[in-house]
């Protein structure tokens, strides 16, 4: 049998995709976590797959079948994700981080089953690290995509996103919008480049709005490259 050569604007690229929410341990019963469904997350790893990327995919728990051909890691808390991306971050020529990453987990994780007791309960929640925001910090050569799922004022907290991370684009969305929702197969997102650039999209499927992103991607690489 006769295999082609991978091909693509990709190919030789190495690229570290983020997915998914991820989960933090109260108890063996019960978890923090949150509504990502994975799909923007899935559907970029394909499509930087079919454009000839090598791509390394860590998604944290979803209902998506792993894609053939990407490396997929599994993980569940935050710091499994923060170390999972850390010690690949040499290696990679860009970054795409749209899992939607707990900002907390429990300070203490109970061996046992919490038991009820009268009265209200309180659970401590201690800081989990920013992992974008240190990808940022440590930024030599690589490409830095963010993401900012809102409820109000998207424009400007996604721009200061871009900022304080240190990014090349951030992909903005209202969740509250119709359509544009966690576990929606369509979205409306706004990319916020670096360079000032703008760019909104109409209510588009997950599909194509990551075909965007990885043309987006594609010219940052070759800018990058020159
Ligand atoms: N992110 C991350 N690590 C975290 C929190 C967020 O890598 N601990 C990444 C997300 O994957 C996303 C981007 O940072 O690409 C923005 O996440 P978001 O939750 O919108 O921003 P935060 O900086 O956490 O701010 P806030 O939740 O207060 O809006
Ligand atoms: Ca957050």
């Amino acid at each position: 049998t006769y295999f082609d050569e991978p091909k693509g604007p990709l190919s030789g690229k190495n690229i570290l995709v983020t997915a998914g929410p991820t989960r933090e341990v109260i108890d063996p019963v019960r978890y923090f976590t949150n509504h990502s469904s994975g799909k923007m997350g899935y559907a970029i790893a394909k499509v930087l797959r079919d454009r000839g990327a090598n791509v390394t995919l860590i998604s944290g728990p979803t209902q998506l079948t792993p894609p053939d051909g990407i490396n997929v890691v599994h993980i569940e808390s935050t710091l499994e994700m923060y170390e999972e991306v850390m010690k690949r971050y040499s290696d990679v020529d860009a970054v795409v981080k749209s899992a939607a990453v707990a900002d907390y987990r429990p300070k203490y994780t109970s061996q046992h089953k919490v038991k009820k007791k009268d009265g209200p309960m309180t659970i401590e929640m201690v800081r989990n690290p920013d992992i974008l925001k240190e990808l940022g910090e440590k930024k030599e050569r690589q490409i830095l995509i963010g993401f900012a799922a809102e409820t109000k004022d998207v424009a400007e907290y996604a721009k200061k996103k871009l900022t304080s991370k240190n990014l090349d684009l951030i992909v903005a969305n209202n969740v509250l919008e119709a359509g544009s929702g966690f576990q929606s197969d369509t979205n409306r997102v706004t990319f916020f480049y670096r360079n000032g650039k703008v760019e909104s999209f109409d209510l588009l499927s997950k599909n194509i709005v990551a075909g965007h992103l990885a043309d987006a991607l594609i010219s940052m690489l070759e800018v990058n490259s020159k």
